[in-house]
């Protein structure tokens, strides 16, 4: 017989009664029921009881008396068929038990910091610190199983499509993709520093360059950014590049993606849009106040500049007056919204630099509204009547600068819907948002790149780089899922010509574009096809496909949201000699 086990404890069932089985695994739970002791045994793929029985094996039992929940066991048994009533319909050997003849303690445990056997709220740092322990807890056991499935089927699916993966290195040269860079400092070339990449982003470039024609990596990004549920500084992208495409084949390629491994994954979720739903950035912005826009609901944006620009509430008329716009959001239902309610909703709205939040309730006898005095009573129920309300809904107003207004309302949109539960989980609403604009304006004046610099500009929008780059429009586009930007690329530009423009026009001087980029222009100057192509981001997905909050819960060893690895106590102090071999001073 094996040294340990002979089945994994998911595999017996009535098929087994009378067998002579060894089993090894984890002491999930014990109960002793004076005399008897059952124990659930734990491994990754399930449970199996085994029982002790003093008439059976009185040693056995003396051990088991002994065992506390995490020891690790080797059982030596009979497999026997549960007495009627005593079945487990929840785990697959809940129809037999295994009656112990001898038993082994591989391993003490220490009392866990917290229970495995529980699914209880447990401070998360805690958890990180542990995360060996957390990790033995089914829930997340099952995340990161799920993650490495998703991972097959994205490898599968583009080997099938005839991409070749190609691995490209850690250590490289600083890229401008927008985010705050690790550095890594060079032992034997002092003073110089290696960069961690952003994303692959110029390397699948240079391949492209190179003939690969079509390149895709499951991909390890590095990125020193403030963390959010969706944001780790060390996270994975499945991305992919390709040669002479049309922003319609790498759509494609990604739609087909999706379509083809979702219904695999989840069967039990419903597609909403087969094909992807898709909205200009100027319709995602305009109509959901967002370039993300959570499409499992409709709840519009509706304009209403026009109607009020000459009307006696100043705060709209001014608005509008000086270049932005109003928009209102009627929400169905929301009649029933508190003061409080309506208060939370004002501050949200306010974090996103709006000035206030509007609002009409429609009730029975009349219209409860701090506005309708200034607005007058025709110019109220003319607006009521263009957003469609009825009594017993709300409807709310920002007035604004175009990005603020739409942005606000938005956000807004967004928290009205999780109050009204109108974002199913079961539902998944995929869409593309295209035509992203080339740039926005920085705080300090100063263009950047809204996605990143080797981003094309639409044909017909390139005249207007020379005269008003700010409305130019980027062949750029995102992948979107319940409201998470999944994934976004762009066609880039080839020539080196327009990507020196490009540079320019974000105040990247030649002499700096040549240091920091030199490699990219000069390879554009030695045949450089057209190339365009995109990265997901596959936390983000595994997170939303598994329904958890965020993406700590889908990665094996995840940083805390302070950006730092517990168990392992990263970063950390190094030794003085170590520090200064790599050529570093610590200043602090
Ligand atoms: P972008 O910066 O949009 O594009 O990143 C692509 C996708 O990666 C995921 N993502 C993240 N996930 C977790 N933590 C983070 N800190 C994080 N940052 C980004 C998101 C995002 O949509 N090189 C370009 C792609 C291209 O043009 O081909 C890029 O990296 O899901
Ligand atoms: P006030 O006259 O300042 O009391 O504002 C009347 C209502 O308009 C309040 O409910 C404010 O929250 C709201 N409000 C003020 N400024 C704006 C704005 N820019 N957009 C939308 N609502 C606003």
């Amino acid at each position: 017989m094996h040294k340990y086990r002979t089945h994994n404890l998911n595999e017996l069932s009535k098929k087994d009664v009378g067998s002579k089985v060894k089993l090894s695994g984890w002491v999930h739970r014990r109960r002793d029921h004076g005399g008897l002791i059952f124990i659930d045994l734990r491994d990754r793929d399930g449970f199996t009881q085994i029982v002790f029985d003093p008439d059976v094996a009185k040693q056995a039992l003396e051990i088991a008396e002994t065992v506390r929940p995490e020891f690790v066991l080797t059982v030596e048994g009979e497999v026997r068929a549960r007495p009627d009533g005593m079945v487990n319909k929840n785990i697959a050997t809940g129809e037999i038990e295994v009656i112990v003849n001898s038993v082994e303690i591989l391993n003490k445990s220490q009392t866990p910091p917290f229970e495995i056997d529980q699914d209880k709220e447990i401070n998360e740092d805690l958890r990180l610190k542990y995360r060996y322990l957390d990790l033995r807890k089914e829930r997340i056991q099952q995340n990161i199983m799920f993650r490495h499935k998703v991972m097959m089927a994205i490898r599968e699916y583009f080997d099938k499509h005839d991409f070749t993966e190609v691995e490209t290195p850690i250590l490289i040269k600083g890229t401008p993709e927008g985010s705050r860079e690790y550095l890594v400092p060079s032992r034997l070339h002092a003073g110089k520093f290696y960069v961690l990449p952003q994303s692959p982003q110029q390397l699948k470039q240079l391949l492209m360059v190179a003939g690969f024609d079509k390149y895709f990596q499951i991909a390890r990004c590095f990125r020193d950014e403030d963390q959010r549920g969706d944001r780790q500084p060390e996270f994975t992208q499945f991305e992919i590049e390709m040669s002479f495409p049309e922003q319609e084949d790498i759509l494609n390629v990604i739609e087909n993606l999706f379509l083809e491994i979702t219904p695999k994954l989840v069967p039990h979720k419903k597609l909403l849009y087969t094909p992807f739903r898709r909205l200009t950035w100027q319709e995602a912005m305009e109509n959901y106040g967002s370039d993300k826009p959570d499409l499992r609901f409709e709840m519009q944006l509706i304009d209403i500049s026009e109607d009020v620009k000459d009307s006696g509430f100043s705060v709209f008329a001014d608005a509008v007056k000086k270049g932005g716009c109003v928009k209102a959001l009627r929400v169905e239902g929301g009649g029933e919204f508190t003061r409080k309610e309506i208060d939370e909703l004002t501050e949200l709205a306010k974090t996103y630099k709006a000035k206030g939040l509007a609002y009409i309730m429609l009730e029975k006898d009349e219209l409860r509204s701090p506005i309708v005095k200034f607005l007058g009573d025709d110019l109220a129920q003319k607006i009521i009547k263009k957003v469609g309300a009825k009594v017993g809904d709300i409807v709310f107003f920002g007035a604004d600068k175009f990005k603020i207004a739409c942005e606000s309302l938005g956000q807004v949109r967004l928290a009205v819907a999780a109050k009204l539960g109108l974002q199913d989980k079961d539902v998944l609403a995929y869409a593309w948002v295209y035509n992203f604009p080339m740039f926005e304006e920085g705080e300090d004046g100063k263009l950047a790149a809204m996605h990143h610099p080797f981003t094309r500009p639409l044909d017909e929008d390139i005249a207007l780089l020379d005269t008003e780059p700010i409305k130019a429009r980027a062949v750029a586009y995102d992948v979107i899922l319940n409201g998470n930007e999944l994934g976004g690329g762009s066609v880039r530009i080839h020539e080196r010509e327009l990507q020196s423009k490009i540079f320019e026009l974000m105040g990247i001087s030649k002499k700096d574009a040549e240091h920091r980029f030199g490699h990219m222009l000069e390879a554009f100057t030695f045949g450089a096809p057209p190339h365009g192509g995109l990265a997901c981001g596959l936390d983000r997905f595994v997170m939303l496909l598994r329904d958890e909050p965020n993406i700590r819960e889908v990665i094996a060893f995840p940083k805390n949201q302070s950006a730092q690895d517990l168990m392992l106590g990263a970063p950390s102090e190094m030794p003085a000699e170590q520090v200064a071999e790599a050529n570093v001073k610590i200043i602090k």
